[in-house]
């Protein structure tokens, strides 16, 4: 029998590699027929392992889950970048390779990175998600978010809209 470690840490330097891998799939299957194609393209060359690397030596948390010696999944969280919205803390992105989801590892990763915003003083939290992102929607409303606001994002012309799901 074999067994898999499944261990949510930091992420170091020599992660970089496999997190610009697990972003172009789970970005790829996340948003493809979503997002313009030219600007989907876009963002992924953008973020490669040179791009991660600097994330990670920068001053954003990045949380891996890593199963097995494998990365399944990242998360990047800080401080609120919406003014309007009272909640400290913020999910900037949580995203698994396809062939790791739906089988527990968002929800356990998502857990981790509320503990953490909570380990580093923040007083509740939000996450945005696209709203044509039914997956990520149905995610977070199973984890108890509240559909508090309302906002957009513009990607090469085609104005999409975005909802923040908030935690106390
Ligand atoms: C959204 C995401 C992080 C969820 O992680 P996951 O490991 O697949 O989800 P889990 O297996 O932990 O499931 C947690 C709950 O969400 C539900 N869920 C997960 N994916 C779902 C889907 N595609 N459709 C409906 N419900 C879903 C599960 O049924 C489960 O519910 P339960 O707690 O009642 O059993 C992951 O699927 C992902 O990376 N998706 C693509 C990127 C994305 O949308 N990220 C969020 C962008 S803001």
């Amino acid at each position: 029998m074999t067994t898999l470690t499944i261990d949510i840490r930091h992420a170091e330097p020599d992660d970089a590699l496999a997190i610009a891998e697990t972003h172009r799939a789970s970005w790829q299957h996340a948003y493809a027929g979503i997002l313009p194609h030219r600007a989907l393209r876009a963002m992924l060359e953008r973020r490669n392992k040179a791009w991660w690397l600097r994330a990670i030596r920068g001053s954003t948390s990045i949380l891996v889950i890593d199963v097995g010696g494998t990365i399944a999944g990242y998360a990047t969280l800080g401080l609120n970048r919406a003014r309007s919205l009272p909640q400290e803390g913020e999910v900037y992105e949580l995203y698994l390779r396809p062939e790791y989801q739906g089988v527990g590892l968002g929800k356990r990763l998502f857990a981790e990175v509320r503990r953490l915003l909570d380990s580093l003083g923040c007083r509740g939290s939000v996450v945005w998600c696209l709203e044509d992102n039914l997956a990520g929607m149905q995610f977070y409303q199973g984890q108890g978010g509240r559909d508090l606001a309302e906002g957009v994002e513009v990607f090469d012309g085609r104005t999409l809209k975005k909802v923040a799901f908030v935690w106390p």
